[in-house]
C-alpha cells in the first residue's frame, strides 16, 4: 500500500470524501486531531463508519488510530471499533516491538470476543515518537505477525525533546528527526516489513510535498502518510513503479534467470549483482501490489 489518509473520526462529511480520494488505506483518527471531551463520540463515529464501509466495494482499507497504550484510552478505543473490524489499528507512541505485544494481547481479547481469528487485525506502529523510542526501534521483528508495517513521527517527538522546530527554513527535516526516519527504515528492514514514511503538513505546498515522497521513494520507504485528499494522487504516482522501471526490473531478473550460477550479470554495459535483483525483485512485488 502506498497512501493512507488521516481522516478525523468525529468529520462525517470528510469520512466520506476520504472514501472516494483514491487512498490505498484511510487512518481514521480517535488521537491527536480529536480532543478528549470528544473521545467518546469519536470512537461511535468510528465505529459506525467501519460497519458501513463493509458493505462497500472495492473500497481503501481502514486503519483506525487508537490513543497510545500511556494514556488509559486505549482500552476503550478499542472495545469500541475492535467490533466493527478495521484492517489495522495505528499504535502512537510505540516503543518497539513490546508496545506492538501489548497492543496485540488486547487485540487477540477483542478477536476472540468477535469469532475473528488470532492476528487478524494488523498494527501499524508509529515507531519514533518518543525518545525511549528511538532506542527500541530495532526490536520489531518478534512481534511480526502483528505488522503491517512501521511508520514514523517528527511532530510528538520534537515535543518531547523541547525542540523549537523539526525542520529547516528549506523544509527538510533537522538531524534529531532524520535519525528517528533512518530507524524507522532500519527498524522495518530488520522486522521484514514495509516503512511508511510521516506526514507533511503544508499541505498546500505540493512541490515540498512531492520532493518529499520522492526522497522517501529513493530511501526505501513503500508509502506516505497524508493528511490531506490533495496529497493522495501525488503519494499514488510517485510510489508506483514506471514503466520504464519496471521494464528494466524485468530485464534483470531476466538476466539471472538465464544464468542461474550467476553472481553477477552484465545489462547495457552496467553490471548488476545479487543485491540489484533483489531490489529488481522488491519493485515488480511492488509494482503487482500498486496495481491490485
Ligand atoms: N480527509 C477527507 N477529506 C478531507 C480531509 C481529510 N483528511 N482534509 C480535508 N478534506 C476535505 C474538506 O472537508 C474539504 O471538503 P469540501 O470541499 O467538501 O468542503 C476539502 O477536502 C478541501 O479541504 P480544505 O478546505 O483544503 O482543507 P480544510 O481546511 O477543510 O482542512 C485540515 C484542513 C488540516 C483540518 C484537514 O485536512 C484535516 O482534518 N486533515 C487531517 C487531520 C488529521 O487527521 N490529523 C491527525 C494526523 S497528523
Ligand atoms: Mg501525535
Amino acid at each position: 500500500m502506498r497512501s493512507f489518509l488521516f481522516v478525523p473520526a468525529d468529520s462525517a462529511k470528510k469520512l466520506d470524501k476520504a472514501m472516494t480520494s483514491g487512498a490505498d488505506a484511510l487512518i481514521v483518527d480517535l488521537e491527536d486531531s480529536i480532543a478528549l471531551e470528544g473521545k467518546m463520540r469519536a470512537r461511535a463515529s468510528a465505529a459506525a463508519f467501519l460497519k458501513d464501509a463493509a458493505g462497500t466495494a472495492p473500497r481503501p482499507s481502514i486503519l483506525v488510530r487508537i490513543n497510545g497504550l500511556q494514556t488509559g484510552l486505549a482500552d476503550a478505543d478499542l472495545d469500541a471499533v475492535a467490533p466493527a473490524k478495521p484492517e489495522a489499528i495505528m499504535l502512537p507512541k510505540a516503543e518497539g516491538g513490546v508496545a506492538v505485544i501489548h497492543a496485540g494481547a488486547k487485540l487477540a481479547v477483542r478477536e476472540a470476543l468477535s469469532g475473528l481469528p488470532d492476528d487478524h487485525i494488523k498494527i501499524l506502529p508509529i515507531a519514533t515518537e518518543t525518545a525511549k523510542a528511538l532506542f527500541v526501534a530495532g526490536t520489531f521483528a518478534g512481534a511480526r505477525a502483528r505488522l503491517m508495517g512501521l511508520t514514523w513521527g517528527a511532530e510528538d517527538l520534537s515535543a518531547e525533546l523541547g525542540a523549537h522546530a523539526n525542520r529547516d527554513a528549506q523544509g527538510h527535516f533537522l538531524d534529531p528527526y532524520r535519525l528517528a526516519r533512518t530507524l524507522c527504515l532500519a527498524g522495518a528492514a530488520a522486522a521484514a516489513v514495509s516503512a511508511i514514511d510521516t506526514v507533511y503538513v503544508d499541505f498546500r505546498d505540493e512541490q515540498g510535498f512531492r520532493r518529499e515522497c520522492e526522497e522517501a521513494l529513493r530511501d526505501g520507504f513503500s508509502g506516505k502518510l497524508a493528511i490531506h485528499p490533495a496529497q493522495v494522487p501525488i503519494i499514488n504516482e510517485v510510489f508506483t513503479p514506471s514503466p520504464q522501471a519496471l521494464a528494466r526490473a524485468q530485464a534483470i531478473v531476466d538476466a539471472f534467470a538465464k544464468n542461474p550460477g550467476a553472481g553477477v550479470v552484465a545489462i547495457d554495459g552496467v553490471m548488476y549483482d545479487r543485491p540489484h535483483l533483489a531490489r529488481a525483485m522488491r519493485l515488480m512485488a511492488n509494482g503487482t501490489k500498486a496495481k491490485s
